[in-house]
């Protein structure tokens, strides 16, 4: 294989216009003065595994992929991290100098490390934590609370056959909630997450009371556009400590960027608004 000195990554997606990836990753490349690309890639379902074989001949060290191929780069894989193999999607892809695929999946890295850095003394194992959705987000999202010792899931989704599924492949941690009785099992929680797309700009609000939630709990949402939404707007109105979902993109982009170009970037007040700037 040819040795390319100016590694390449990018983001793979279809749509991938308004992927804010080539935003953080331009952002650190700037600040760390590092001489490196990072494009979006605008891939067909039926080309992935020819624009994979393709793109370390280019140069590329790797690339993040996102909706609608992560569960198909996943298979495309040679080698695949524990975790990416429990989610059952891949996000991040390392083009490894000996020409094998190695899959990660860092969405539920970037969650876990989002709250950890935004709610201060914040820990899964203090309590039960209680999810919405039963999406692909979930599923980043209870694998990386399992793994960091969460002792109790609330797993509540519209349709409730895919929130059973979840608890199948996670194992007895995860408890399934009726979707409308969500508000009673509120009670004793310490952690209540929203990965539903309910809240996000251009889909109905998520309507959920939170009454019963201790004032104490961590609420955190991983829609952030808007930043605040309502279920983060209302938690933080009666004094709930709230981390906004921004922040778990910021986080899921690091280890990619430290494979590829070398450097274990920082996630700043200035990374944040790059991600926000149009
Ligand atoms: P993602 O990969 O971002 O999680 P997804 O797999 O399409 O996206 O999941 C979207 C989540 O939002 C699901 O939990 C979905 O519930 P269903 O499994 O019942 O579809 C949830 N969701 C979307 N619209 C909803 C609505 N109007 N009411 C309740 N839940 C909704």
């Amino acid at each position: 294989m040819t040795d390319h000195k100016v590694p390449i990554a990018g983001v793979i997606g279809n749509p991938i216009a308004h992927s804010r990836s080539p935003h953080l990753h331009g952002h650190w490349l700037r600040t760390y003065g590092i001489d490196g690309y990072y494009v979006p890639l605008h891939v067909q379902g039926q080309d992935l595994a020819e624009v994979f074989r393709a793109l370390p001949k280019l140069g590329f060290k790797g690339v993040n992929v996102t909706l609608p191929h992560k569960e198909r780069a996943l298979e495309l894989a040679d080698r695949v991290s524990d975790r990416a193999a429990l989610i059952g999607a891949a996000n991040t892809i390392t083009f490894q100098p000996d020409g094998t695929i190695h899959a990660d999946n860092t969405d539920g890295y970037g969650f876990i490390e989002n709250l950890r850095a935004g709610a201060e003394g914040w820990s899964p194992r203090t309590g039960p934590t209680v999810v919405l959705g039963a999406g692909g987000a979930a599923r980043g999202v209870l694998s990386a609370l399992l793994e960091a010792g969460a002792p109790e899931i609330r797993l509540a989704n519209r349709t409730r056959v895919k929130a059973e599924s979840l608890r199948n492949d996670f194992g007895p941690r995860v408890t399934v909630v009726d979707w409308h009785r969500v508000s009673d099992v509120l009670e004793d929680a310490t952690t209540l997450v929203n990965t539903t797309s309910l809240g996000m700009e251009g889909q109905p609000e998520l309507s959920i009371s939170i009454d019963a939630l201790p004032k104490d709990a961590v609420v955190t949402d991983i829609v952030y556009r808007p930043l605040i939404t309502k279920l983060l707007g209302t938690a933080m109105a009666r004094g709930n400590p709230i981390v906004d979902g921004l922040g778990m993109l910021l986080h899921q982009a690091a280890p990619g960027f430290e494979r590829w170009f070398g450097l274990r970037p920082e996630i700043t007040p200035e990374l944040r608004a790059a991600a926000l700037a149009e």
